[in-house]
């Protein structure tokens, strides 16, 4: 489903040039676990941000669902951002003045899903969620593992392929953080593949395969078949 070859990620900065990620061999299966572990600065963001297509590499070639995303423009990109990724960020990431719905409701709305059609789907995903009763809550009114819920659901609600989820519960409390592993792992067992980054080797335990980077490299990998 997923197929990275020889990706590499520079950034310059100033005059000096940071090699966020050298020479990415990776493979994901549908619907696999996976935890992205490593120290601080490693390249996990960078990595998840090129696999989201939120970023791209400046070498390498990056396949998902048969597409070779590498090829296309930014606006074909986005088009497949929508469609088969769902992408969880440790701050949430919800707008502001928007209501829990309306801000599940976006995906949606792009997609040109009728009024009718998504009020069910999202009231149904809310209530799924445990967030029944804050279905016309802004996000300041919510708790941030209540906001995490919310972000979730944004980002599945269009039923992706993969769930890129960034440190998802690095701004919680373990309790709220459970809650949210356990929304994404249930996900999961739908059939979604789920990536998650965290520093949290609990957490990274849960999955069935577990990478760790170092340095811009995979420098261990319990199952990769590249
Ligand atoms: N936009 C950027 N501009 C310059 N350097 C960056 C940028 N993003 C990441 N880096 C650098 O790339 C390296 C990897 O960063 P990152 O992927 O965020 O690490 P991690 O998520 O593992 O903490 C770090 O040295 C970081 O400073
Ligand atoms: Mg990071």
């Amino acid at each position: 489903m997923i197929r990275l070859r020889n990706i590499e990620r520079v950034f310059l900065v100033g005059e000096e040039r940071v090699h966020a990620l050298r020479d990415i061999e990776f493979s994901a299966e549908k619907g696999e676990y996976i935890a992205i572990m490593g120290p601080s600065g490693s390249g996990k963001s960078t990595l998840l941000n090129i696999l989201g297509l939120l970023d791209r590499p400046d070498n390498g070639i990056y396949e998902l669902d048969d597409i070779m995303t590498t090829s296309l423009d930014d606006k074909e990109q986005a088009d497949v951002r929508r469609h088969k990724i769902g992408f969880v960020f440790q701050f949430f990431h919800l707008v502001p003045r928007l209501t829990a719905e309306q801000n599940v409701e976006l995906p949606l709305v792009l997609a040109g899903v009728d009024k009718a059609e998504r009020r069910k789907r999202v009231h149904e995903t809310l209530e799924a969620f445990g967030l029944g009763d804050r279905i016309n809550h802004r996000p300041d009114q919510l708790s941030g593992g209540q906001r995490q819920r919310v972000a979730i659901a944004r980002a599945t609600i269009m039923k992706p392929s993969v769930i890129l989820a960034d440190e998802p519960t690095g701004n919680l409390d373990r309790t709220s953080g459970n809650d949210v592993v356990e929304i994404l792992e249930e996900l999961n067992d739908q059939g979604m593949a789920l990536i998650m980054v965290t520093h949290d080797p609990e957490l990274g335990m849960r999955a069935q395969r577990r990478i760790k980077m170092v340095d811009g490299f995979i420098e261990e990998d319990t199952g990769n078949r590249v």
